[in-house]
């Protein structure tokens, strides 16, 4: 199959790259290299990769024309700085509208977003059902939705799935590569007073298989094993890796920008692709740390406004 994936250089574009290319999938990676790195995404047979952003209505169309997609993952998106609305909204919407059109004129078979989970707000039910309202109150959030609007008016099969915290290789976002870095380096932590779900990187590389097969189920669908735990959970079994015996940690409120709880419920998801995740929350975090050790952690963004020291 021939597979087009915005933000191949990211976490979840990379991913998918080495995962699918030696399954004889042939790929064409867009990036701009914000937050993605060139290394990731090496000069190796079945793979070609364009440099540019997908704000560029006329660089996307030459990725399309020449690569002929049958496949399109969308994958790129902006969250690098919460105050810059304007590239969050350029990248996020326009992009993603420049990328809807693109898989309209060339007739893609099937076009898969990737959403986040925060585009529920500050959610009513946990957990998370489908069909919970939309809500987002941050720039990430609010641009994601809007980007997700107008994926879901292709006129092409579509698939937006709206995904739990993945974690795997090159994962630099979020409280696992920050515990980790800062509790290898002596640094003192703070845990926010809030509950997440997660995925595993494999969970998610087996799901993404079935997505992608033409005449696949289309629409929305959350993607999460569904477990809820705190961020204190995640430092404890931090702490307790880098063999740092329950070390005193404050738990602070969540800051304006941030939600106390998201976990998605998966079950429709479940029923719907015949899919379950077999990775659970401690197996998770476990893997996630193992790479690390292995392979270290860089640099680490966030989405939200960063706390006052
Ligand atoms: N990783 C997760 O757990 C998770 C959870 C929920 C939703 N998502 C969504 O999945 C997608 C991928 O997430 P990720 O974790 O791989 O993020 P990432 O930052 O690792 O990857 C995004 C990639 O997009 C590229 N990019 C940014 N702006 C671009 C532009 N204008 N043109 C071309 N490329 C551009 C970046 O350089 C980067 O390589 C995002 O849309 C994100 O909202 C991810």
């Amino acid at each position: 199959m021939r597979i087009l994936i915005t933000g191949g250089a990211g976490c979840l574009g990379s991913n998918l790259i080495e995962y699918w290319l030696p399954r004889g999938h042939e790929i064409l990676a867009i990036d701009n290299f914000v937050t993605g790195k060139r290394e990731v995404v090496p000069t190796v047979d079945g793979l070609q990769v364009c440099e540019g952003t997908i704000e560029d209505e006329s660089f996307v169309e030459a990725c399309f024309s020449t690569f002929k997609p049958e496949v399109v993952i969308h994958a790129a998106a902006s969250y690098k700085d919460p105050n810059d609305w304007k590239t969050d909204a350029a990248v996020n919407v326009v992009g993603s509208g420049v990328i809807v059109r693109a898989s309209e004129r060339h007739q893609v078979k099937r076009l898969i977003n990737f959403q986040t989970a925060l585009c529920y707000g500050r959610p009513s039910k946990l957990p998370i059902p489908i069909n919970h309202p939309v809500a987002p109150f941050t720039s990430y959030g609010i641009s994601k939705t809007a980007g997700e609007q107008y994926v879901l008016l292709a006129d092409v099969p579509v698939v937006s799935l709206r995904l739990a915290n993945i974690t795997g290789p090159r994962l630099a976002i979020g409280p696992i590569p920050t515990f980790y870095k800062r509790l290898k380096a002596g640094q003192g932590c703070f845990c926010s007073d809030s509950q997440r779900d997660f995925l595993d990187m494999q969970d998610f590389l087996e799901f993404m298989d079935l997505v992608i097969v033409d005449g696949a189920p289309t629409g929305i669908f959350n993607v999460s094993t569904g477990e809820s735990n705190s961020i204190k959970e995640i430092f404890d079994l931090v702490a307790k890796h880098h063999g740092i015996p329950a070390p005193e940690v404050p738990i602070v409120p969540v800051g304006d920008d941030d939600v106390p709880a998201v976990v998605l419920d998966s079950s429709h998801t479940e029923a719907v692709f015949g899919w379950k995740p077999k990775h659970g929350f401690e197996s998770i975090i476990t893997r996630q740390l193992r790479w690390y050790d292995e392979y270290g952690v860089n640099d680490v963004y966030s989405h939200l406004k960063p706390a006052a020291e």
